[in-house]
């Protein structure tokens, strides 16, 4: 990966694609970066709010910006990202990277093209529980065994309700993404059911179990449900770590227990309180280092391929019912 930087003594550029929620959060991030300027927005429904560009790539020509966020819904992703980087225009997407991995890979290689910088905000690896969590489990020595469950009572996005899989396509991102961040492994393979409960109140699959095989032979399980009523865990889920040392376990808040090495201190959340949606000052900042300096960010789109790999591979196991190579080395 090899991204051109911006040296120009100016504040650089940025406009929006997508004004719903998460675009609005954005928004609050943009305006408050000293090294940054919203300079426009756009949505295909400019009912939305006033001001908006009904078209991205009629704001892209128009306004000539230095980087796009894309905030729009995930089977938008690609077109998005793509009529920004072909004219020369960095992007700082929403997970999921793309629908396919297929999409996910031609983006990547949109961006080397171009010479620009494409980053996935996982804004979830910045978080300081996770962050010392990760550390915690550095401590434990070779691991064995990674798990995390995700079960929450969610039904409120319209956009869920039309994905055939919407725990797996749309959530379960942040989840595997973390499992690489906090273990530092890639995906070799998966097993995975994806199902709906007969109560669910979603016409998909909204409930899933997942065993991959990581690098290492650790194996990392997930399962969760958008269709738990009751005792939720958080939304970065509920996690277990066992290592060659010990076991180190985090409710994916505040709370990190371990026996056999000692637990890592979280650092103070400075956001806490504020407002501000989780972790997205902290991805913003890093993109806009990396557009400065050259330093690669997490979430670089080539490496946030193994996490786009990890949903893509499990959805095709699910479908398929069979055990399946991850599409990281599929596509090699
Ligand atoms: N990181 C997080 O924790 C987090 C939280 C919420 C949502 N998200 C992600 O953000 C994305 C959007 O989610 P949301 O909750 O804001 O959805 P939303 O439905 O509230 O907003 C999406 C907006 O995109 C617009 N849009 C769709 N296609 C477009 C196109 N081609 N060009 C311009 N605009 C277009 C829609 O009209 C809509 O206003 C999703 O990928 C979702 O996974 C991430």
């Amino acid at each position: 990966m090899t991204f051109d930087t911006i040296t120009e003594d100016r504040p650089l550029r940025a406009v929006i694609a997508g004004a719903g929620f998460i675009g609005r959060q954005w928004a609050t991030e943009l305006r408050l970066h000293p090294d940054v300027e919203l300079v426009g927005w756009a949505d295909v429904d400019t009912d939305k709010m006033p001001g908006l560009y009904g078209s991205v790539t009629e704001m892209l020509d128009t306004l000539r910006p230095d980087f796009l966020v894309n905030g729009t819904v995930p089977g938008a992703h690609h077109e998005v990202t793509l009529a920004a980087l072909d004219r020369g225009v960095s992007v700082l997407s929403e997970k999921p990277m793309a629908v396919t991995f297929e999409e996910g890979a031609a983006m990547v290689a949109a961006a080397d093209r171009a010479r620009r910088l494409f980053m996935v905000s996982q804004n979830r690896r910045y978080l300081p529980g996770l962050v010392a969590y990760r550390r915690t489990v550095a401590e434990l020595g070779e691991l064995a065994i990674l798990a995390s469950e995700f079960y929450i009572p969610y039904k409120t996005v319209k956009f869920l309700d039309d994905l055939p899989h919407p725990l797996i396509q749309d959530m379960a991102i942040h989840l595997f993404d973390a499992a690489r961040a906090i273990s530092g492994t890639d995906p070799l393979s998966v097993y995975c059911e994806s199902f709906r409960p007969a109560a669910s109140w979603y016409t998909g699959a909204c409930s899933a179990t997942a065993i991959f095989e990581m690098t290492g032979g650790l194996r990392y399980v997930f399962s969760g449900s958008w269709s738990a009523p009751g005792l939720q865990t958080s939304w970065t889920g509920s996690w277990r770590a066992i290592g060659a040392r010990g076991t180190a376990v985090w409710d994916g808040d505040a709370t990190i227990r371990a026996e056999g090495v000692l637990p890592v201190e979280l650092e103070k959340d400075v956001h806490a309180g504020s407002g501000r949606f989780q972790g997205l000052a902290w991805a913003l900042r890093e993109f806009v280092d990396a557009l400065r300096t050259g330093r690669p960010p997490q979430g670089e789109g080539r490496d946030n391929l193994a996490s786009l790999a990890m949903v893509t591979s499990a959805l095709e196991s699910a479908i398929r019912g069979e055990r399946i190579t991850s599409h990281l080395y599929a596509a090699d």
